[in-house]
């Protein structure tokens, strides 16, 4: 499974750093929505869904925590622990989000608004809907 890790430019100076996201520039895909996650409790594994057609960039802005991706036939875990890095997530991928470091928050760019449609949270209904894209 090839993992699409992003490495952003972060602009610095003596007063610090700044990273700018621009849809279609730097995010491979017109962001539709921004959410975050924060204050996550310790042990906490997030996620744990996979979406039909949303595909999305992660980027642990503060502190640090780990994905597990999994295509339905092979799992990597990447971690996230700079600001200027972003993770991109397809769609038809599982995904959990755990390992939070105090204080972490995790920033979410997505290509679709809210659709709980979209959602695919039963991982035995994820595996049978690769596996049937798989075969046509
Ligand atoms: P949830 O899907 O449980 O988060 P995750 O699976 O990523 O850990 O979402 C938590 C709540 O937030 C749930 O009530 C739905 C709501 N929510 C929105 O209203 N808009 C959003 O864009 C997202 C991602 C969640």
């Amino acid at each position: 499974m090839q993992v699409n890790k992003y490495v952003f430019q972060s602009h610095g100076d003596e007063r610090g750093q700044l990273v700018a996201l621009e849809e279609f520039r730097d995010i491979p895909f017109r962001i539709k929505r921004v959410y975050y996650m924060y204050d996550t409790a310790p042990g906490v594994v997030r996620g744990k869904h996979a979406h039909k057609s949303l595909e999305q960039i992660l980027v642990c802005i503060h502190g640090s925590c780990k994905i597990k991706l999994d295509n339905g036939y092979e799992t990597k875990i990447v971690p996230l622990e700079k600001p200027y890095e972003g993770l991109y997530v397809a769609n038809n991928m599982w995904r959990e989000m755990y390992d939070f470091s105090d204080g972490a928050v995790l920033m979410v760019l997505a290509s679709e608004l809210y659709n709980e449609d979209d959602y695919i949270r039963d991982y035995d209904e994820f595996l049978k809907l690769v596996k049937k894209e798989h075969e046509n």
